[in-house]
């Protein structure tokens, strides 16, 4: 197996002021600089009206790296309310998540749009993190595989073998998402080892070795090393405990102690 290198993506959602997230960063910029960058990538993505404050936090350092929580498609236009990707840029936002469930129920996005964005982002240089996962109905229903691989066919279609490249892909389980349920780490490789098997078909075989994939959906420092050890899970999409210093630290941690 090549090496891969580790991502921890902290989706801070709608939490924090651009206030209080200067604030957190100076703190964590404080507790995880004794992590190395080449142990493990370290991605916070905060609100976007947080963001040139953690730009400021930030500066002379490079611990971390800035991610958004979404863009639109277009580079610019009479979108109201939309951030573009040259937006994001400008403020040197190296990722965005695109597609995240909440997104897909309260905001009706589909793969198409998802396929969209993610080509933006990729021709303006910011790495996608790109999200699938099925619902407890669909898992209970044994639906999983499909709805994973039409997901992951639609969402980067027709990318070519340089885009695939810049993708990175986080599999959550909506059902383990923010309810403290987490999926088991066999439950968890056994999906990311097939969404690989995906990539290999799509793009080719030395992409898919490549390519990280996250597993996201209640990760904790209890469970993340469990999680990050099985061979196709490549680090992990955090929500609710990327808003503690303390968890996102150990959490960090535990990526460093399997790569
Ligand atoms: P959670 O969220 O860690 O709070 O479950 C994960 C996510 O939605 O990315």
């Amino acid at each position: 197996m090549g090496y891969r290198r580790k991502i921890v993506a902290g989706n801070w959602k709608m939490n924090k002021t651009a206030t209080e997230a200067k604030e957190f960063v100076s703190d964590m910029i404080e507790a995880l600089g004794q992590f190395s960058e080449s142990d493990v990538e370290i991605v916070i993505c905060p609100p976007f009206i947080a963001l040139s404050k953690c730009v400021e936090a930030m500066e002379g350092t490079s611990v971390m790296q800035l991610g958004a929580q979404d863009m639109h498609a277009e580079r610019s236009g009479a979108y109201t309310g939309e951030i573009s990707a040259e937006m994001l840029k400008d403020l040197f936002c190296r990722y965005v998540i695109l597609g995240h469930s909440e997104r897909r129920q309260y905001n009706g996005e589909n793969d198409e749009q998802v396929n969209t964005k993610t080509k933006a982002a990729i021709a303006n240089k910011i790495k996608p993190i790109v999200c699938v996962g099925e619902t407890l109905e669909q898992r209970e229903a044994n639906r999983t595989k499909t709805v994973i691989t039409t997901q992951v066919t639609n969402s980067l279609a027709q990318l070519s073998t340089e885009e695939w490249s810049d993708v990175v892909i986080a599999y959550e389980p909506v059902w383990a998402i923010g309810t403290g349920k987490t999926a088991t780490p066999e439950q968890a490789q056994e999906v990311h080892k097939q969404i690989r098997g995906l990539v290999a078909k799509n793009a080719d075989d030395a992409v898919a070795e490549k390519i990280r994939i996250l597993y996201g959906g209640s990760v904790k420092p209890g469970n993340a090393e469990e999680l990050m050890s099985q061979d196709d899970i490549d680090g992990a999409l955090v929500g609710g405990a990327s808003l503690d210093c303390e968890s996102f630290t150990a959490i960090v941690e535990a990526a460093c102690g399997d790569a």
